[in-house]
């Protein structure tokens, strides 16, 4: 019924069922190794030591694991593992015990609800919600127990609501408009930042995102955490539409200093990935232009991407291409200077 599976430097006894599903008896998806993956490379490269780690949904508690075993010397003072799964302390037990870590007085294990575990805790310096869905069940806790100058990492995987497939859902869960045109992946993380920035203001916590991507069936935002009551002010400022998405959040989505740093530590299929991102993290702009879409439009031939990027450039605009997609992007420049360039 079970087997152990290595992933990076970890091991971890899982359910041998091939088909991944709620209802394992452990939760392990290996289409998230790069989701753990981009949340060590992060936390290795913050300047933050000694932080007390929550995870509050842990599943087979491989992302603290892999903490333990990856993290550079002194980022952990702690680490608490929780899940509400029955058995959970015994499977947590099991994988510390097969990867050697020794130590072990700086590893807390609870099996409660998660809220309950957050508001039973002093609170945490960084904190990961990684659920099945949408995060919102664990936001109001989560916020509340995060540090002054914490990091909170978000996952959602409700992305049909967020990118436009069910818009009442998304108008529902994150009280905006999503669309559903070539920006849908865009816009749903912004209207993702702006709920989770909402529920930090009523905490006089200023949460902005330092680290976003869309991938896969999933989003991701690691935010870091300020405290103080014009801070939040600041940031809801920043909140409005864009084209009929909304309202949504109209600030940067990566913190670049951090991305440079990122992309430096990265190895090569982590620098693969966030090659990109790094580029893209230069230009402080909201959405993108869809080479195909624009061309179709004109029916004319799509040009050469770097060809394109190259005259734009000459012109004296900033670009890059986008990781949301394949087809889009991101420049200052305007849509009437672009189609001239096109044309
Ligand atoms: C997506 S999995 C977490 C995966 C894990 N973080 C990883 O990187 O492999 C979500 C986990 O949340 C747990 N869970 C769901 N609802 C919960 C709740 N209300 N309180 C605590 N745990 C919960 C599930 O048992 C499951 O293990």
């Amino acid at each position: 019924m079970f087997q152990i599976i290595e992933e990076s430097k970890a091991k971890i006894k899982v359910s041998k069922e091939k088909k991944i599903s709620k209802k394992l008896p452990v939760f392990y998806n290996p289409v998230m190794k790069l989701n753990r993956d981009i949340s060590i490379l992060l936390l290795n490269s913050v300047r933050k030591s000694k932080l007390q780690i929550g995870l509050p949904l842990s599943g087979t508690g491989i992302r603290g694991i892999r903490f333990l075993l990856e993290l550079k010397r002194n980022k952990i003072k702690n680490i608490s593992f929780n899940d509400n799964k029955k058995n959970f302390i015994k499977t947590i037990q099991d994988n510390i015990s097969i990867n050697n870590i020794k130590g072990k007085n700086n590893i807390l294990i609870s099996n409660e609800d998660a809220n309950l575990f957050l508001l039973n805790s002093s609170g945490f310096d960084y904190i990961d919600i990684d659920p099945f869905g949408t995060p919102n069940p664990y936001l109001d806790t989560t916020i509340t127990r995060l540090a002054r100058k914490g990091i909170l990492a978000v996952t959602a995987t409700d992305t049909s609501a967020l990118s436009g497939t069910y818009e009442n859902a998304c108008k529902r869960k994150y009280w905006a408009k999503p669309v559903r045109n070539e920006l849908k992946h865009e816009m749903g993380i912004r209207i993702l930042i702006r709920k989770v920035q909402l529920v930090g203001a009523q905490y006089e916590k200023a949460l902005t995102p330092i680290f976003s991507y869309s991938k896969d069936h999933y989003f991701r935002v690691f935010f870091k955490c300020k405290k103080g009551k014009t801070k939040v002010d600041k940031i809801i400022r920043k909140h409005g539409f864009f084209e009929t998405a909304g309202p949504l959040w109209l600030g940067q989505l990566w913190d670049k200093k951090l991305v440079k740093n990122m992309h430096k530590n990265a190895d090569a299929e982590l620098q693969k990935f966030l090659k990109v991102i790094k580029e893209e993290s230069e230009i402080n702009i909201v959405g993108f232009y869809d080479i195909h879409r624009i061309c179709e439009k004109l029916k004319t031939e799509v040009p050469k991407y770097e060809l394109l990027m190259d005259k734009i450039k000459k012109k004296g605009y900033k670009v890059s291409r986008t990781h949301f997609s394949g087809f889009g992007i991101r420049s200052d420049i305007s849509k009437e200077d672009l189609i001239r360039i096109i044309k």
